[in-house]
């Protein structure tokens, strides 16, 4: 394994030589400098299986540049970062970026080993077989309750039953690690599902996912939550980016139910995904909670990945208590889908545990689903440009 390492300090360059001595099968080539200083040097660059950088995270221009060479310049290469000082907070932002792993300095061999076994645990997880074709859809809520889960199942049920001839075609896996609730919605059984994955992280593969699969009526796979409330810290960013490159190399569409909870993974989980759709209500803390997600999202070097804002239980005449102009302002964007309120329909095909055209034959909130299903798969597939964040600046209320 050939690493190169970029340290800012001679102190730090001293440390690195001293710890990677006696490191079988790894050759590692330090260079004094900062890290935009020699990133001109391509060639140096590009003879890394690993990148080990000297980043201050409260350099702002630092920071970019990490962004630039993680996600554009150097995609495929692990990188671990090191600093002098980092905080929690700032480590907790180096692997919500995608960086493998973080060394303290002063570097020490044991810290700089087991930098490396992570770094050797994520090529192996990228040298499996993996066609990575199929496409991740994200579904994260403004607020509790805001109709998030309701569409994620929904959407996923229409899309299965559409695509029944094709087999394993839709997917939707229950990230609502804690209070998950897709399972109960499809009326299926919740005892096999992530849990499952969670007590073998190591053995998860394409048999073990599929042997944990629940099957709906409409042709719907459903990994669901744990039955039993777990800890956030169960899931590794790590295990869930594996199973995420599984499932997209078996399925053609895979919804995600996001929890409300930001965690290493739920970033990673947005991170792996083509499309975000971001369900809120007319409310004025649905729009704010909404511009809060979409904000987070940005502050975490995720504002790239295109989000598309849903607004549920859409009733024409609410504008008069909020008006849509206005809280398409107050949000600091506009609203891509407008997905009617349906109590009944809605409330009766989640307790029954069936797809809404069950209930009712082509109701408007199915209608309303269908064509937020077709525009967000024209969106990822490229048929149409890939949507903005699109925030307005300066409409902060
Ligand atoms: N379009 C709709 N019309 C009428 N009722 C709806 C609609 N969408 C969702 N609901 C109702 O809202 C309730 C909450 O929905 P859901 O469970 O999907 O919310 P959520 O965003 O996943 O919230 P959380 O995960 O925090 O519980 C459900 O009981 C559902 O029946
Ligand atoms: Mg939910």
């Amino acid at each position: 394994m050939n690493v190169v390492a970029i340290l800012r300090s001679d102190e730090a360059g001293q440390a690195m030589n001293a710890a990677c001595t006696d490191i079988n099968g790894t050759e590692v080539s330090t260079h004094v400098g900062r890290l935009l200083d020699v990133q001109g040097d391509v060639s140096l660059l590009k003879s890394a299986d690993v990148l080990i950088l000297d980043v201050d995270p409260r350099s702002e221009e630092e920071m970019t540049h990490l962004r630039k060479v993680l996600q554009h310049e150097f995609p495929g290469v692990p990188i671990v970062v090191t600093a002098p000082e980092a905080s929690l907070q700032d480590v907790r932002q180096f692997m919500h970026l995608g960086v493998v792993d973080f060394v303290p300095q002063p570097i020490t061999q044991a810290d700089l080993k087991t930098a490396l076994e992570q770094v050797g645990r994520t090529r192996k997880s990228k040298d499996e077989p993996s066609v990575q074709d199929g496409h991740i859809i994200s579904f994260l809520k403004a607020g509790g309750g805001a109709g998030a889960s309701t569409l994620a199942v929904q959407s996923a049920c229409l899309l299965a039953s559409r695509k029944k001839a094709e087999k394993s075609n839709v997917c939707l896996v229950d990230l609502d690690l804690q209070f998950g609730t897709n399972a109960l919605y499809l009326d299926l059984d919740n005892r096999v599902g992530i849990a499952d994955l969670l007590e073998a992280p190591d053995r998860i593969d394409r048999e073990l996912l599929s042997s944990v699969m629940g099957h709906h009526a409409s042709g719907l796979e459903l990994l669901a939550a744990p039955r039993d409330v777990v800890a956030l810290e169960t899931l590794h960013a790590m295990d869930l980016e594996r199973c995420l490159k599984l499932i997209r190399s078996a399925y053609g569409t895979t919804f995600l139910d996001l929890p409300s909870a930001w965690t290493p993974w739920s970033y990673a989980a947005v991170r792996h995904s083509d499309l975000i759709i971001l369900v809120t209500q007319l409310t004025v803390a649905g729009v704010r909670q909404g511009r809060r997600q979409i904000e987070t999202l940005q502050s975490h070097g995720l504002g790239d990945v295109p989000i598309k804002v849903a607004l549920n239980r859409f009733e024409k005449g609410w504008g008069k208590s909020v008006d849509i102009k206005d809280a398409e302002k107050a949000m600091g964007r506009k609203f891509d889908y407008f997905i009617a309120n349906d109590y009944s329909t809605v409330t009766d095909a989640l307790n029954q545990g069936v797809a809404l055209s069950v209930i009712k034959k082509k109701s408007k909130v199915e209608q309303n689903l269908q064509k937020m299903i077709d525009d967000a798969i024209k969106t990822i597939t490229g048929e149409e440009a890939r949507p903005e964040p699109r925030l307005l600046l300066g409409s902060r209320r």
